[in-house]
């Protein structure tokens, strides 16, 4: 008994893959009129249905509410048809190859069996595409070969399957479609939408400014340095996709404390682009910098207003020309050695900060920090599902994979909140340089407390 189910399982298979590679070298036919098999014994034609569906569904996927029972075979194309909407649905969509669709789709009688020549393309979305077609389906490009789609496999860093997972979830944030970044891969999401160097072991082993380590009740539930210094404290910045976080969070850090600093004296935003195109030694622009660089530079040299040298100056984004510098500053003078970038600023001025400083890592030192002084620079791995961060309070999904890459933002204040369960949910708030558009108006919340994605472990400032 045990041998004989064996056997018949051995056949089965081995039938199985027979039928796959009849089917399959009966594809390569040249095209032409097709002819529908009468069918012989119903008996043996069930069972090759089943024999060719088993294949065909790990092939291609099956369709939902497929009707065995009605069903025939086109030789020419190598295919059974079944009485439902399409028999075999592929990335980027359903690939129809019933040559009766248009006939009997959702019609509950036996096919009527058309001689017309099946004409070969792909569909995607109802619309028809002919043989050879390249089409974008979100960050992949797909061919039309031989009637099917052949699809790059890159993963998008926008998944439908993901924004469903974290949304369904109970993650304490949601996720959301975003069109700037529709249509890009993971790898280009890492490689223009980030842009700090891991930091060095130099950094690494800077020395901490000692905290007094105050206990939590010391300090408010709640607070944002938006609030504390509501005229003080500069917007989100969008970098768009430029890998310069490293200039764009170091900007926006010191333009709050020189403000703070100077008691509103100077509130100007300071311009990313002057770090990314005149910052050049050891820092790449748009490719990627170091922070403790972005900020020697700015006591060094020091940088001038977001209205003298606005971003994306000149679009100059292609490699060849973003590393132009149109502003020179030379050692201790206040201002540049010419007129603004941009004519219709008069001011000149450069903005130098005192040397930065490492804060401790430890959670009440860094809200004493930002509390008493400004926001703080904080570095942070990046998965991908901080991508699609909508709002909530950001923790890093499993199911996100495990690749990241290192990413710079800037820390602003603290709360807590109690989740569904009545558990109290910690949080730093922060400043991102993706935009307004995305997350809270450009910021988002992340756990605090745990140091969640090291978003505590390397903690950069300045006085001003
Ligand atoms: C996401 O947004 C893009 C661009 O706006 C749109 O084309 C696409 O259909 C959306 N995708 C999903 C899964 O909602
Ligand atoms: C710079 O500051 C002005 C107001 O001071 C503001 O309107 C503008 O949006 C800021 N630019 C950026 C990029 O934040
Ligand atoms: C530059 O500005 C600083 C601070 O305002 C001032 O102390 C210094 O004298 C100025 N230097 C020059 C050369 O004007």
């Amino acid at each position: 008994m045990w041998l004989k189910s064996q056997i018949l399982l051995l056949y089965c298979i081995a039938s199985e893959v027979w039928m796959a590679k009849q089917l399959d070298s009966r594809r390569n036919f040249p095209r032409g009129l097709y002819s529908v098999e009468d069918g012989g014994s119903a008996k043996w034609n069930r069972l090759k249905r089943s024999l060719y569906q088993g294949k065909s569904c790990r092939v291609r996927g099956c369709c939902t509410g497929r009707d065995d029972a009605c069903s025939f075979n086109i030789v020419s194309k190598a295919a059974i048809c079944y009485c439902d909407q399409f028999c075999a649905s592929g990335s980027p969509g359903p690939v129809d190859c019933c040559a009766d669709y248009w006939d009997v789709c959702d019609h509950p009688v036996e096919p009527t069996r058309s001689d017309e020549p099946w004409p070969s393309g792909c569909y995607k979305d109802g619309r028809y595409y002919g043989e050879g077609t390249i089409i974008k389906d979100n960050c992949n490009s797909c061919k039309c070969f031989q009637s099917l789609w052949k699809c790059s496999k890159e993963v998008c860093l926008v998944r439908q399957d993901l924004i469903q997972y974290i949304n369904s979830g109970d993650y304490g944030w949601k996720a959301d479609n975003y069109s700037q970044f529709w249509g890009m891969t993971v790898e280009e999401g890492f490689k223009k939408r980030l842009g700090t160097f891991p930091p060095s072991n130099s950094l690494l082993n800077m020395r901490e400014t000692p905290g007094n380590s105050l206990p939590e009740e010391k300090f408010p539930a709640f607070f944002a340095a938006t609030y504390a210094w509501p005229e003080w404290i500069h917007d989100p910045l969008d970098q768009r996709n430029c890998g310069a976080s490293w200039a764009f969070s170091t900007a926006s850090v010191a333009a709050d404390r020189i403000a703070i600093h100077s008691e509103g004296q100077i509130t100007d935003n300071l311009s990313a682009q002057n770090l990314i195109s005149c910052d050049t030694s050891n820092q790449h622009g748009c490719n990627g910098g170091s922070i403790d660089g972005a900020w020697r530079y700015l006591k060094t040299h020091g940088v001038v207003s977001y209205a003298c040298y606005p971003s994306f100056w000149n679009n100059h984004l292609e490699p060849s020309s973003e590393n132009r510098c149109y502003v020179s500053s030379e050692y201790g003078k206040n201002y540049t050695n010419g007129p603004c970038p941009n004519a219709l600023e008069e001011s000149n001025r450069l903005y130098r900060c005192a040397s930065h400083y490492r804060v401790s890592s430890k959670e009440t030192d860094i809200m004493k920090e930002i509390m008493d002084k400004g926001p703080v620079q904080a570095i942070m791995k990046v998965y991908e599902d901080f991508f699609l961060y909508k709002e909530g309070i950001y923790r890093h999904s499993q199911k996100a994979g495990s690749k990241w890459k290192i990413h710079s933002v800037k820390l602003l204040g603290w709360g807590a909140l109690a989740d569904k369960n009545g558990q109290k949910q910690k949080f730093w708030i922060a400043a991102n340089s993706w935009g307004k558009s995305w997350g809270e108006n450009g910021y988002f919340r992340i756990l605090r407390g745990q140091n969640e994605c090291d978003i505590e472990k390397l903690i950069l400032t300045t006085l001003g």
